[in-house]
């Protein structure tokens, strides 16, 4: 039996519109299905709403997975420069909020219009609403029982995202359909999610919602040196969401509430010139005002420096460089940017994405045990891996 078609791809997100748009280009027959509405929903609300769509730094560094080695091959032969130049070939206008990370100017809507263009130009068709209940192998490749109808195909790319913001059509279904095959699926959780707090502290942070410092963040020998926010939920903020994908269960995290300060001499040095100064002074000289004073009197500071022994001193310095906290926990899925854990790279090829004992049943983008690191390095993963499978299915 004829395929209907040589490749289908399930997920019409950021990896799987990539990966048709280049299998396309290659003459194949392709077909993406998603039972969304509507293609790229998460690519539409990220970076809020303007897509961080790569870093110009990306290296491996910036990913975590139990086989670390893995996503250098389709990193390195899919570049931030690649996807760069057919943002320009596009038009479409970009800005470099913070060192390496691109923003579109205008809005992420550009950015879905340019993958679904390429898909047309390529002769890749999309079909939405499209569910999937079965997957079977045949003869020459695979069986798909799907709302729309039987379809077949040679080459099967599952590209269906992790389990992150599930009222967006999140779903297990990949790992499910790796199970079927064979492959393991190692264990997912949250990543780059805000924290929640136990109730004491977030009742005494909460009246500071909206406030945001540049803190470092740490936690199992990782460390973060950008904002912090305080939300009436919890700590969010990039420190924080960058520090949640090394955070487990129980961990404490250590915040240096003045990474750029010395604080020791500055403390010494304030009380050998002024000393009828006070730590809320002090505070309030290198921190948000609001957040300043809700941390004095959180730790119950009062008084003249001159009344403070160095002891006192470099305890003081300690808390403020080493804000010992342990969160509640994490939001979870319902807010999380990425999904950590997933499809064992192991079993995978990782030059192309394939399956090892089973060359025509791809991987690809987030449903993958490759997660990065907060400023665009996601979206880089799934255009190198998307790429990586359009090549070779
Ligand atoms: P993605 O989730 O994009 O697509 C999967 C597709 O599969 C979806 O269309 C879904 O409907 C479909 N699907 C799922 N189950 C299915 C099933 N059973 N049957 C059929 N279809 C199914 N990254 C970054 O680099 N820069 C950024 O600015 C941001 N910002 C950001 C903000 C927010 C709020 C979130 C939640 C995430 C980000 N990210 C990000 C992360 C980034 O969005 C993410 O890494 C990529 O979208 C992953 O691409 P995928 O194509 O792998 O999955």
């Amino acid at each position: 039996m004829a395929s209907d078609f040589d490749v289908i791809i399930i997920g019409a997100g950021a990896a799987g519109l990539m990966c048709a748009a280049t299998a396309g280009y290659r003459g194949r027959r392709v077909l993406v299905i998603d039972h969304a509405n509507k293609p790229g929903k998460k690519i539409l609300m990220s970076g809020g709403g303007r897509c961080n769509f790569t870093n110009l730094n990306s290296t491996p560094a910036n990913f975590l997975s139990d086989n670390p080695h893995f996503c250098i091959s389709a990193l390195r032969r899919y570049t931030p420069q690649h996807f760069l130049e057919l943002v320009d070939r596009h038009g479409v206008e970009y800005v470099e909020k913070a060192p390496g990370q691109l923003f579109c100017e205008d809005s992420a809507k550009d950015i879905l219009n340019l993958l679904i263009t390429e898909c047309e130009w390529a002769g890749a068709e999309i079909r939405m609403r499209t569910s999937v209940s079965s997957v079977t192998e045949s003869d020459e490749g695979y069986r798909l029982a799907t709302s729309s109808g039987p379809l077949t195909c040679r080459s099967l790319v599952i590209a269906t995202g992790g389990l992150s913001i599930p009222t967006m059509g999140a779903t297990g279904f990949g790992y499910q359909i790796a199970e079927q095959f064979g492959l393991q699926v190692l264990p997912t959780r949250a990543g780059l999610v805000p924290f929640t707090l136990q109730p004491e502290l977030k009742d005494q942070l909460s009246p500071l919602s909206g406030v945001s410092c540049p803190v470092e963040a740490s936690c199992n020998n990782q460390h973060f040196r950008e904002p912090m926010l305080v939300t009436h939920r919890g700590l969010s903020g990039p420190s924080m969401l960058q520090i949640s994908s090394f955070w487990n269960p129980g961990d404490e995290l250590a915040i240096n509430l003045l990474p750029a300060q010395r604080v020791m001499e500055d403390l010494l040095a304030l009380r050998r010139d002024r000393p009828q100064s006070t730590l809320a002074h002090y505070l309030a000289q290198h921190l948000p005002k609001r957040f300043a004073q809700a941390f004095n009197e959180l730790q119950g500071w009062s008084g003249p420096l001159q009344g403070h022994k160095n002891s006192d001193l470099e305890q003081i310095a300690r808390t403020l460089e080493q804000w010992t906290i342990k969160p509640a926990g994490t939001e979870g899925y319902r807010t999380a940017e990425v999904t950590l854990g997933g499809v064992d790279t192991r079993q995978l090829s990782s030059k192309t994405m394939a399956t090892i004992d089973r060359p025509d049943l791809y991987f690809i983008g987030e449903v993958v045990d490759v997660t990065g690191h907060l400023g665009g390095h996601n979206f880089q993963w799934a255009w190198a891996s998307g790429v990586a499978a359009g090549n070779a299915a």
